[in-house]
């Protein structure tokens, strides 16, 4: 079997971008994979945060996970900082990257864009990330197209640290959708959507009442252009409705643009997609948000077991290296 993992952050709420990008993807692979799924708290920590906020949004995100259909008896779903040999292997990691390859990250160029102050972490975070990865002798990367570059980064290291102390990591690749792998911002379809600078109704968030998201596509910007086409350079809108669209009912986008010559009943079509695709996920989410014991309970047996996994391949690096053992 493959060995699969993925991560995402505990920085505001699960959005049909996550879902349709990755967290659906990750559903799937539970079944036909051994997988890790991994609720990346420490990468939250490299943009300030409220303090104290951190552990109920982690929490919050795990069960929204699990509503999503990942279940712990098939996979392992656990926090990042409980499992310490990520600092440790990231550590290594920020020593095995190379300035100019973090500064020309994408990502981060966005990220620190216009910020009055920038941490260390928020630069070197794509070097823990590759350790996120690494340490789970990761095959396949399940991601949105936004992180293509961190996971091709992920490779390149991998591939230096063997080449410099030997075979120690398996060298993971991205798998990434055809459709949904990009979901755009419903108002600026120029721009991905995303939890830290989309407004309200450009977002659609995995408990938005029904009668809300069909609002928001309703709303959905789109272009006087007057035709259905796939163009994203000059129909933004349009293509992110037809792939949203693609994506919720599995058909391609192509095919659903040759079903329709009207925005309208596009926009209305690809909300009650939409509605169909949340209904079953927060039905879930209410119970699994009235039991977080239970849920904190499926993250520590998770925990339990990435550790195993994790404190072999660090040992395994350590020993490459040359680190003096402890015993
Ligand atoms: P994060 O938390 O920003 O996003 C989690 C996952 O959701 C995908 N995604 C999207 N997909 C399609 N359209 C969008 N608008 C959209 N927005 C987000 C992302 O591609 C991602 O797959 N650095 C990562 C977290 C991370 C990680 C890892 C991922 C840390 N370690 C190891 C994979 C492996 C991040 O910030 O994702």
């Amino acid at each position: 079997m493959p060995r699969v993992f993925s991560g995402i952050q505990p920085t505001g709420e699960l959005h049909l971008g996550n879902l349709l990008g990755a967290v659906r993807n990750w559903v799937e692979d539970q079944h036909r994979a051994d997988s890790f799924y991994c609720v990346v708290d420490l990468h939250a920590l490299t943009v300030p945060g409220e303090p104290g906020a951190l552990g109920r949004q982690t929490l919050d995100l795990a069960a929204a996970l699990l509503a999503c259909g990942l279940d712990p008896e098939v996979c392992t779903l656990f926090v990042q900082s409980h499992v310490p040999e990520h600092t440790s292997l990231g550590w290594i990691m920020q020593c095995t990257t190379s300035f100019g390859e973090l500064r020309r990250m994408t990502q981060f160029k966005d990220k620190s864009q216009g910020q009055e102050s920038v941490s260390a972490g928020l630069f070197s975070y794509p070097a823990l990330q590759a350790a996120d990865i690494l340490l789970y002798d990761t095959d396949q990367v399940p991601v949105g197209e936004d992180q293509r570059q961190h996971i091709e980064l992920t490779r390149d290291v991998a591939e230096r640290f063997n080449a410099r102390y030997g075979d120690t990591f398996v060298v993971p690749a991205a798998t990434i959708p055809r459709a949904g792998a990009r979901v755009m911002d419903l108002q600026q379809p120029e721009r991905k959507m995303s939890k830290s600078t989309s407004g309200d109704a450009g977002i659609v968030r995995l408990d938005d009442d029904p009668a809300v998201v069909v609002k928001k596509f309703k709303r959905a910007v789109t272009d006087s252009l007057g035709e259905v086409r796939l163009d994203v350079d000059h129909q933004p809108g349009v293509t992110n409705l037809l792939s949203i669209l693609a994506a919720s009912t599995g058909r391609s986008p192509e095919e659903v643009a040759g079903a329709y010559d009207q925005y309208g009943p596009l926009k209305a079509d690809t909300g009650e997609a939409v509605v169909e695709l949340l209904r079953p996920i927060q039905e879930r989410l209410g119970e699994l948000r009235s039991d977080p014991g239970a849920v904190a309970e499926a993250l520590r047996r998770g925990a339990d077991k990435a550790g195993g996994v994790a404190a072999e391949v660090l040992e395994r690096a350590e020993r490459s290296i040359g680190l003096l053992p402890r015993r």
